[in-house]
């Protein structure tokens, strides 16, 4: 932490995916050049910024009751400043329950205006007034702003912004606008400069990195992109998040067999197992697609490790449509599931379907689900026990400090003794013991 020279504070905390964590780096950036510094301690600050998420509805619930504890600070503190941007800004239903039953908040803005944060705060200071200033849309990319990167040797960079595939069930083509490709010179120059400065491993962000390029005046793709950043000194992993099965090319799958910085991981969301569900969610593809990547990938990269996200309890999804899905889990044996219960999101087309799935079934569903995913996880760790991984040290364990993490090259995550030097550095480590989310062994 920084000293405070009679500075101003910030707190923010983020909800939500990476694309919020990265966009929370840039406003802590902004601010950092406004002269603010950042605090940990919420009480002590004199301007608290929440980076909000609506994908789901208790993350909006999260957002509301949070903001509800703030009013006393605000009473305690006439100069706190508080202001609310991210997904759920984008709302105006959202944006009227702030409005209305949160008026303790300064200012308000949303994902597509973060370069305009210095002005809005000068606005507030200067009326006294609420500032609400929302863009629609992502019109063009905004490419001066920096990052202030929570790590040095790993970096979140976005390579497209939006989404036009509007899956039924899903409210982010609504926030995040629709489709567009940053141009790859921005992008080639941002993963120089951060390799200059000691970053080992990127991780490219998008919500279908697969069909990065479309919206370009030039003929190149998203498998073009990674060739030129694999050729990048000093970078040595490459990641990215997320795909879409239904745009993911023989040309991704060969990559990982060509570029030795693609790191053997990839997070493949296939939503659900049966083809009729799949349809209803607009995913544009089937369960036999799915699996025919799943197999060339695997035949190409055998050690590679499968990660996904399903839904559950989608509108009409009955036992056998369920019991598809706990079919093609068994079949794929996935390395680890990000899994969710559908929630209904106001504005999607799902939120319409009749035959909403009962809270009870779909809980049940779910626990069968994660005992089956738990399962698999375990059984594939077992098998990594006596190999030696190369690690990429992160921080030191929050539980004991003697004890280091960090992530495998196929993302799973890695516990060892260690001295805290060690930190940002490439290591292998042997493993000893597995758990179904952590692995742990030995500096060799
Ligand atoms: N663009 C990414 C992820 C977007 S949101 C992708 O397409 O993979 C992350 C995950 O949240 C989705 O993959 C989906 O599994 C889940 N999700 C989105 N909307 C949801 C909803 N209404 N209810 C439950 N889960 C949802
Ligand atoms: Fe949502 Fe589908 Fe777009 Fe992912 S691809 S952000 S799930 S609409
Ligand atoms: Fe991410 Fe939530 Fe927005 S998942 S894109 S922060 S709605």
């Amino acid at each position: 932490m920084k000293e405070n020279k009679g500075q101003k504070t910030y707190f923010i905390k983020t909800y939500g995916c990476q694309m919020n964590e990265h966009d929370s780096e840039k406003i802590s950036w902004i601010l950092e050049n406004m002269n603010y510094i950042e605090t940990q301690n919420i009480e002590e600050a004199d301007f608290i910024i929440y980076n909000t998420c609506l994908v789901r509805e208790n993350a909006e619930v999260k957002v509301y009751g949070n903001l509800g504890s703030l009013k006393q600070l605000k009473r305690q503190k006439a100069d706190l400043m508080i202001a609310v941007c991210g997904c759920m800004m984008q709302r105006e239903e959202a944006r009227n329950v702030i409005l209305s039953k949160h008026r303790h908040v300064d200012i308000i803005f949303g994902t597509h205006n973060i370069h305009k944060l210095p002005q809005l705060i000068n606005n507030h200071l200067q009326t006294g007034e609420t500032i609400v200033d929302i863009f629609e849309d992502g019109r063009e990319i905004i490419e001066n702003i920096n990052s202030n990167r929570k790590y040095s040797y790993k970096a979140f960079v976005n390579i497209m912004y939006g989404c036009n595939n509007f899956c039924t069930y899903c409210i982010v083509p609504y926030t995040r606008g629709r489709e567009n490709s940053r141009d790859p010179e921005n992008i080639i120059k941002e993963i120089e400069e951060l390799a200059k400065n000691g970053c080992k491993e990127v991780t490219l962000l998008g919500q279908n990195v697969n069909s990065y390029g479309k919206t370009l005046k030039t003929d190149y793709s998203f498998t073009d992109l990674l060739k030129d950043i694999n050729k990048i000194d000093g970078i040595e992993r490459i990641r990215f998040m997320t795909s879409h099965p239904k745009d993911l090319s023989d040309e991704l799958i060969n990559c990982y067999a060509t570029l030795d910085k693609l790191c053997g991981h990839l997070h493949l969301p296939v939503q659900s197992g049966s083809n009729k569900v799949l349809k209803e969610m607009n995913r544009n593809y089937t369960k036999e697609d799915y699996l025919k990547i799943i197999n060339n990938l695997k035949k190409l990269v055998p050690n590679i490790s499968i990660t996904t996200d399903i839904i559950i309890g989608f509108p009409g999804e009955t036992e056998e449509d369920f019991n598809d899905t706990l079919e093609l889990v068994k079949e794929v044996r996935f390395d680890s599931a990000f899994t969710f219960l559908y929630s209904i999101r106001e504005g999607t087309k799902a939120a319409k379907m009749e035959n909403q799935i009962d809270d009870k079934v779909k809980h049940s569903r779910f626990q069968r689900l994660t005992d089956t995913l738990n399962e698999i996880a375990l059984e594939l760790n077992q098998k990594l026990v006596g190999k030696t991984l190369e690690v990429l040290v992160e921080e030191v364990s929050k539980n004991n400090t003697e004890v280091l993490t960090g992530r495998s090259r196929n993302n799973k995550l890695v516990h060892f003794k260690g001295n805290e030097d060690l930190i940002g550095s490439i290591v292998s480590v042997k493993i000893e013991n597995v758990k179904t989310f952590t692995l742990e062994g030995s500096l060799v």
